[in-house]
């Protein structure tokens, strides 16, 4: 007779480690599952975002931002600096070794909450009826384990999107993973897509001395920003990083020729365009990721784009089954995936205890997005575009970085924060943020939004002087026209 759980989790990124240590802290018998092998062939839990996305990125991000500033801001404050260089390999490892870290930490904090944890790819298998329990094959390297548990949580995560006509081998087409692992700075780097992962992976091997073209498809630049903050991030990246950025574009061919990756495109005026590049990082989105879970054989209902269909409450078409995270609509972000599987755990504990209650559900209106460039960018909530979009009237308090004292000190003067809010009531209804340290700042305007605070409410709390929260400041101030040092 297979073991039985209260729950299994399939998949152990940010929403199934985040599930099922939720779960064992509610008393639940909990296994994870997942099927990840670090570079060295092993096992390593945390998913995309701690082995190949969100931890080694702004790993890289930040030694390169280091370098940069070195080497073209320090002597603004009279520090003088000679024969800067960059160690890459000794970059990565630096990379590599916050990665094994953080991965490692998963695992010990399994072991804390007695999560079992089984390496191995998951499949649904069919509800065992009589124990009223959903069994699940496990394989691992020619070895098969089957479970059985009452609830299962689908956490399987995403994957890159590719092209059709070209294949990643990470050694000159990268994806994500390729992208984060490069030894040498290549002198001309092609990125295709302009989205988040491209401006992030960009930015860091421009810092680094590349010369960066990114090819998008969209017509404009960054178009799930608001349009303001989207015009000043292009102006910014083009003007004083370097970073090459054409829309618009078709991509016709990728070939790869005497080591050179050469791409065929038309330009936004059909020109026939080729851009010849040491290196290619392809960044055009992530799909839902359900492979080998077994869907055709047990009926799991996916959307036309390969998404499982849930509700509000991350409910599955079948019985006792879940997903959270990238597998399921909305953004593809670690703390949307990690919320969705608090609350999920938490609804197992419910039903597991017969407690009736209301169900948390995840507000996608309050999910922040942050992109950490230079300067860094983020939001909460509605843009002007889609306000406008809306028919909804509101109006606009805007604050730049360059009248901020401690924006000035640490010579990071670009960019503003600019919140908007309704014209009748003055609930906040979105906050976008470009400037120095805003990942941090837009945490503010999210608890803001989640306690339906007005800018008026915003305007009434005092803030340290000097910090850069007083551009948040005095941006609900100027809601009301009345900011005090502009
Ligand atoms: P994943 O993290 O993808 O984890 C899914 C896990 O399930 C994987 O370990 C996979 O191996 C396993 N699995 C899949 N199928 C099976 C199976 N059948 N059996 C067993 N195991 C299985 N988001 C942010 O919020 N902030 C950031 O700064 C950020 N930076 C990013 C940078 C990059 C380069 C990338 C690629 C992504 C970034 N993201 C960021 C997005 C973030 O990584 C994802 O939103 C997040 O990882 C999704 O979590 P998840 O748990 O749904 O899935
Ligand atoms: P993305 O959706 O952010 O951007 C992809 C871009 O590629 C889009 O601008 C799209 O128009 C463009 N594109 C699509 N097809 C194309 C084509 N054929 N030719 C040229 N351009 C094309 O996806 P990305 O950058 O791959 O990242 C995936 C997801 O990972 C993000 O959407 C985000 O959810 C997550 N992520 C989050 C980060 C963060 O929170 N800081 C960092 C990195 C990734």
């Amino acid at each position: 007779m297979s073991e039985t759980f209260d729950v299994a989790v399939i998949g152990a990124g940010p929403g199934g480690y985040v599930a099922a240590i939720r779960c064992a802290q509610l008393g639940l018998n909990t296994v994870c599952i997942d099927e990840w092998k670090n570079p060295k062939g092993k096992a390593s839990l945390g998913g995309t975002c701690l082995n190949v996305g969100c931890i080694p990125s702004k790993a890289l991000l930040e030694s390169s931002e280091n370098y940069f500033q070195i080497k073209h801001k320090v002597s603004a404050h009279g520090i003088a600096t000679e024969n800067v260089s960059v160690d890459v390999p000794v970059m990565i490892a630096r990379k590599d070794k916050i990665v094994t870290t953080f991965t490692a930490g998963i695992a010990s904090l399994f072991k804390k909450n007695k999560i079992k944890s089984i390496h191995g790819r998951g499949t649904l298998l069919k509800q065992e009826s009589s124990a009223n329990a959903w069994q699940i094959k496990i394989d691992d390297n020619g070895s098969t384990e089957i479970i059985q548990a009452k609830h299962v949580i689908v956490a399987t995560g995403s994957v890159p999107r590719s092209l059709p006509f070209t294949s990643i081998d990470n050694n000159l087409i990268l994806d994500n993973a390729g992208a984060l692992a490069l030894t040498e700075v290549p002198k001309r780097l092609g990125v295709i897509g302009a989205g988040v992962i491209g401006l992030e992976m960009g930015s860091v091997w421009c810092r680094l001395g590349a010369e960066v073209t990114i090819l998008e498809a969209m017509p404009g630049f960054l178009m799930a920003a608001d349009e303001q903050i989207a015009k000043e991030a292009k102006s910014i990246f083009t003007k004083e990083l370097g970073l090459q950025i054409n829309t618009g574009v078709n991509i016709k061919s990728i070939k790869v020729s005497n080591n050179n990756v050469i791409v065929n495109y038309s330009d936004s005026n059909n020109q026939e365009q080729i851009l010849e590049v040491d290196k290619l990082i392809i960044a055009i989105g992530r799909i839902p990721n359900t492979t080998g879970l077994g869907v055709g054989e047990n009926g799991l209902l996916l959307d036309e784009r390969g998404f499982i269909v849930v509700d509000q409450y991350c409910r599955t078409n079948l019985t006792n089954v879940y997903a959270v995270g990238d597998v399921v609509r909305g953004p593809m972000l670690a703390h949307k995936a990690s919320e969705e599987g608090v609350v999920v755990a938490e609804m197992i504990a419910h039903i597991a205890k017969s407690q009736a209650g209301e169900n948390e559900v995840v507000d996608f209106n309050t999910v922040p997005w942050v992109i950490y460039t230079a300067p860094e960018i983020a939001w909460v909530g509605k843009n002007e575009q889609e306000l406008r979009a809306a028919g909804i009237a509101y109006k606009t308090g805007q604050f730049p970085f360059i009248a901020n004292g401690r924006a000035r000190a640490m010579g990071e003067t670009s960019g503003f924060v600019k919140i908007l809010a309704d014209e009748k009531t003055d609930r906040v209804l979105g906050v976008h943020m470009i400037g120095p340290h805003v990942s941090e700042l837009i945490s503010e305007a999210v608890m803001a939004m989640k306690f339906s605070a007005s800018s008026q409410d915003i305007a009434c709390i005092v803030h340290a002087h000097p910090s850069l929260s007083e551009v948040f400041h005095e941006a609900a101030l100027g809601v009301d026209k009345r900011a005090l040092h502009i």
